[in-house]
C-alpha cells in the first residue's frame, strides 16, 4: 500500500478580541443586515497587542503536537502557510521553528487563501517519499494588518486566526489521497496589495494612496471562486474514483457563504455536505481551511474512515484542493482549544 500522509494532530488559536458587524458599522458605512446577507459573516477575531503571526502559529502548533503526542524535537519539517508575516525577512516559518524549540527545516508557503492546502500537499510529498515522518502544517494569518478600515468592501470580510495539523505516515489507507493545485497569475490584480513590494516600494505616495492595503475586485473574485470551487471538487473526487456526492464532508475555504451555497447548487449537493464556521471568524485566509477542519473534528463531524474534500481559492488568483481520508486519530478526545490563553 502507498505510504500516505495522515492527519494525526490538530489545533487552533483565535485571538480573544471579537469584531462584530455592528462594531464595523461604527467604523464604515455598512450594517449587519448587508454583511450577513451578502457574506454570512457575523463576527471575526482581530489580533490583540500580544498576538503576533508567530505567537498565533505556535499556539495552534503546540495544541496539534499535544494531540499527536509528538515533541518539538521529533518534528522533521515545519511548513507555514502565510501571507501576513511578522517581518518581510526572514519568513515566518523560521520564527515558528525557533519558538517551538524545534531544530528542523522550516518552509513558508505564500499562496494567499489557497496557502494551507498548498502547504498540506507539499508536506505530504515528503511523507510519501519517506523523507520525513513528522511534519507540522500550519495556516496562520494576521490579515487585519493588511486591511483598510476605511474600505467597506474589504474590511468586513477578513479576520485573524491560526490552525495547524501534524502529518505522519499512515498505517492504513488514511491520508492525503488526491489533490489539485492551480494558479492564474493573469488575474493577480483582482486581489492584491499594490504597494510595499519591490515594484512599488514603501513611499509617502504609497501611504497617501493607502496602497499597502488589500485591494479587491469582489465580483471577479466571486466568479473565479465559484468556477474553481466546483471544477476542483469534481476533479479531486474523480481522481479518487468518487463523485462529489460520495465525499462525506466538504471543508471549503470560508470566504463567503454565498460562494459555498452557489457552488453547492452547481454541484447538486445539499449544504449538509459542507462544514461552515465563517459566521464566527470571517475569511481567515490561509488559516481558514485548517480552522474549519479542527472545528469539524472537535464537533464530531468527521469519523475515522471518512473521506473529506478540501477546496480553497484566493489571491494569485490561485486554487487548491485535496481529498483526505481521516484515520483513527480523529476519534481521539482532543484537549480544549486555546483562545487567547483561555480554555474554551
Ligand atoms: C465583496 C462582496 C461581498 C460584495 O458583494 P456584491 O454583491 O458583489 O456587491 P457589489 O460589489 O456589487 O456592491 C453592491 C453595492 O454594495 C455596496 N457595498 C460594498 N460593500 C458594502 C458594505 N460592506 N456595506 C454596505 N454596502 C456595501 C457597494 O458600494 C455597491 O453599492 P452601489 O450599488 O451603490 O455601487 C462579493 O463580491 C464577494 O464576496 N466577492 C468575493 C470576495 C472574496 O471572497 N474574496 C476573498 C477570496 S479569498
Amino acid at each position: 500500500m502507498k505510504r500516505r500522509a495522515e492527519i494525526t494532530g490538530w489545533g487552533k488559536y483565535v485571538p480573544e478580541k471579537v469584531l462584530t458587524n455592528n462594531d464595523l458599522a461604527k467604523m464604515v458605512d455598512t450594517n449587519d443586515e448587508w454583511i450577513t446577507s451578502r457574506t454570512g459573516i457575523k463576527e471575526r477575531r482581530i489580533r490583540t497587542d500580544t498576538d503576533t503571526t508567530t505567537s498565533m502559529a505556535v499556539a495552534a502548533a503546540r495544541e496539534a503536537m499535544t494531540v499527536a503526542e509528538v515533541d518539538a524535537s521529533e518534528i522533521d519539517l515545519i511548513v507555514v502557510a502565510n501571507s501576513s508575516p511578522d517581518y518581510l525577512l526572514p519568513a515566518p516559518a523560521n520564527f515558528v521553528q525557533h519558538e517551538l524549540g524545534a531544530s528542523c527545516p522550516a518552509l513558508t508557503v505564500a499562496a494567499g487563501c489557497s496557502g494551507w492546502v498548498y502547504a498540506l500537499v507539499t508536506a505530504s510529498q515528503f511523507i510519501e517519499t519517506g523523507a520525513y515522518n513528522n511534519i507540522l502544517v500550519i495556516g496562520v494569518e494576521l490579515i487585519s494588518y493588511a486591511l483598510d478600515y476605511t474600505d467597506r468592501s474589504t474590511c468586513i470580510l477578513f479576520g485573524d486566526a491560526a490552525a495547524a495539523v501534524v502529518l505522519q505516515p499512515s498505517t492504513g489507507d488514511a491520508g492525503v489521497m488526491t489533490f489539485e493545485l492551480g494558479s492564474d497569475g493573469g488575474q493577480a490584480h483582482h486581489l492584491w496589495v499594490p504597494g510595499g513590494g519591490t515594484r512599488n516600494p514603501v513611499s509617502q505616495n504609497v501611504v497617501d494612496n493607502r496602497e499597502m492595503y488589500i485591494r479587491m475586485n469582489g465580483q471577479e473574485v466571486f466568479k473565479f471562486a465559484t468556477r474553481k470551487f466546483t471544477s476542483c471538487i469534481k476533479n479531486i473526487a474523480e481522481q479518487a474514483g468518487m463523485k462529489p456526492a460520495d465525499l462525506d464532508l466538504i471543508i471549503p475555504h470560508q470566504a463567503n457563504l454565498r460562494i459555498i451555497e452557489y457552488a453547492a447548487g452547481l454541484l447538486g449537493l445539499s449544504m449538509d455536505k459542507f462544514f461552515v464556521n465563517l459566521h464566527k471568524y470571517g475569511n481567515t485566509s490561509a488559516a481558514s481551511i485548517p480552522l474549519a477542519l479542527v472545528e469539524a473534528i472537535q464537533e464530531g463531524r468527521v469519523k475515522p474512515g471518512d473521506v473529506t474534500g478540501m477546496v480553497a481559492f484566493g489571491s494569485g488568483l490561485s486554487w487548491a484542493g485535496a481529498v483526505v481520508r481521516m484515520g483513527e486519530a480523529v476519534a481521539k478526545v482532543a484537549p480544549q482549544s486555546v483562545v487567547a490563553g483561555v480554555m474554551q
